[in-house]
């Protein structure tokens, strides 16, 4: 059996889909539901009985220790995470609490967990801790990519809670021996992404004849990934991954969010056209940047290539196109994702996004 934290939210649920659909081993996911949970993400297997949920937070360490306990996962795959960086400038302390916090208190548990297992189930075991590439800050114009050497230079307290929690599942395999492996992933998109991330906002916006708001110039650049390969990617790590490593996983090369957001619309026009055939990209409104905005990401995922044999197989176009599609089909599960928090959060971020109104 495998643990998943956070199994419930954007890229966790998308894990638990697909691992189950492709291998025959139970799950056991654990997730707060927190605003960005939702149980429709997991819709598909609500009938599979190797699904088994649990409600519960990281940070309550009587429920790890026991759910660890009855279960014996071989593995634990550690999604959960406060996640959206606009609300981490709003206010840290969740991210603190969830993403430093949480996962020490879920490491604890653990180790206890991992030294009590006989000598080959301790070698078997492995904690995969899933990270971000935003820990290692923000590439100039003419930087190479991050590769897994890159210093950690996180500028949001966002990525400053995730690299924390990297350094402490590094501490509990150099101090402890823990048999743990750290990725790096860059941005990614797909279904089932809640609409406070760029992408499907873009799309849910446009749904709804709202306009699409760009920070600052639109020239900050991201390396997005289909969250299938990430999930892939994954699932190779925790197969043929070596303990106390990290691998870094992306895409091909980098986007400008200007690119990105005509893309998006370049794909609406043609899938959904507009009542008056306007391009949907004269919804796009620039405003105020975000703090401290980082200016690029970029990855190299040689190492995760090279070494693993994994490579991402969708193509930029290919996987907006589907996603697009995918938004356009579940309607009622936008409907249903857009729970009173995330409708707060929207207005106050950005106020009233209607077409002809001034926003923030
Ligand atoms: P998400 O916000 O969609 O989902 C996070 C999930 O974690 C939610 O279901 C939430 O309920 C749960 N959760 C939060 N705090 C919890 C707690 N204390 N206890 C139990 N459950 C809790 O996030 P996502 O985009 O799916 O990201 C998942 C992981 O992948 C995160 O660790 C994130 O840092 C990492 N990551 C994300 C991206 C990306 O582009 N989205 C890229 C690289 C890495
Ligand atoms: O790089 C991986 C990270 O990618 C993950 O670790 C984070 O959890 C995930 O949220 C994401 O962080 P970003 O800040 O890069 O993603 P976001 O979708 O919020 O923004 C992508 C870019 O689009 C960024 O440059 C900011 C910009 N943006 C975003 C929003 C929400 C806009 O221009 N307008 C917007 O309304």
């Amino acid at each position: 059996m495998l643990m998943v934290t956070g199994g419930a939210g954007f890229i966790g649920s998308n894990f638990v889909l697909s691992f189950l659909a492709e291998r025959d081993e139970e799950i056991l996911n654990v997730d707060k539901l927190s605003y960005a949970g939702n149980l429709c993400n997991l819709k598909l297997v609500e009938n599979d009985e190797r699904h088994i949920f649990y409600q519960g937070d990281i940070g309550n360490r009587f429920l790890i220790g026991r759910l660890l306990e009855e279960y014996s996962p071989r593995a634990i795959v550690h999604f959960a995470a406060e996640t959206h960086v606009d609300r981490s400038i709003h206010d840290p302390e969740p991210f603190f609490r969830s993403n430093v916090h949480g996962t020490m208190c879920l490491l604890a548990e653990t180790l206890a967990y991992w030294n009590q297992l006989s000598k080959t189930d301790k070698e078997h075991f492995r904690f995969l801790h899933v990270s971000t590439d935003e820990v290692y800050g923000s590439l100039g114009p003419n930087d190479l990519p991050f590769s897994e050497e890159s210093q950690y230079a996180p500028n949001s307290p966002y990525s400053a809670s995730k690299a924390a929690s990297d350094h402490l599942v590094r501490a509990y395999h150099r101090t402890y021996g823990l048999p743990i492996i750290i990725t790096h992933c860059s941005n990614n998109y797909g279904p089932y992404q809640l609409p406070e991330k760029f992408i499907p906002l873009i799309i849910s916006n446009v749904l709804e004849q709202k306009v699409i708001p760009v920070y600052g110039d639109g020239r900050h650049e991201r390396n997005w990934i289909h969250v299938s390969d990430h999930c892939e990617a994954l699932r190779v790590v925790l197969e043929r991954g070596n303990v106390g490593e990290t691998y870094n996983i992306g895409a091909a090369r980098s986007k400008t969010n200007m690119e990105v957001v005509t893309t998006v619309c370049s794909v609406l026009d043609s899938i959904k056209p507009s009542e008056n055939f306007e391009s949907y990209t004269s919804l796009i409104t620039h405003v105020e940047d975000r703090l401290g905005h980082d200016f690029r990401y970029d990855i190299n995922s040689s190492k995760i290539e090279e070494q693993l044999g994994w490579r991402p197989k969708e193509t930029f176009m290919e996987g907006i196109y589907k996603t697009v599609a995918w938004y356009f089909d579940n309607e009622e599960w936008l409907k249903q994702v857009s729970n009173k928090e995330h409708k707060k959060w929207l207005k106050m971020h950005y106020g009233n996004l209607s077409k002809d109104e001034d926003i923030r």
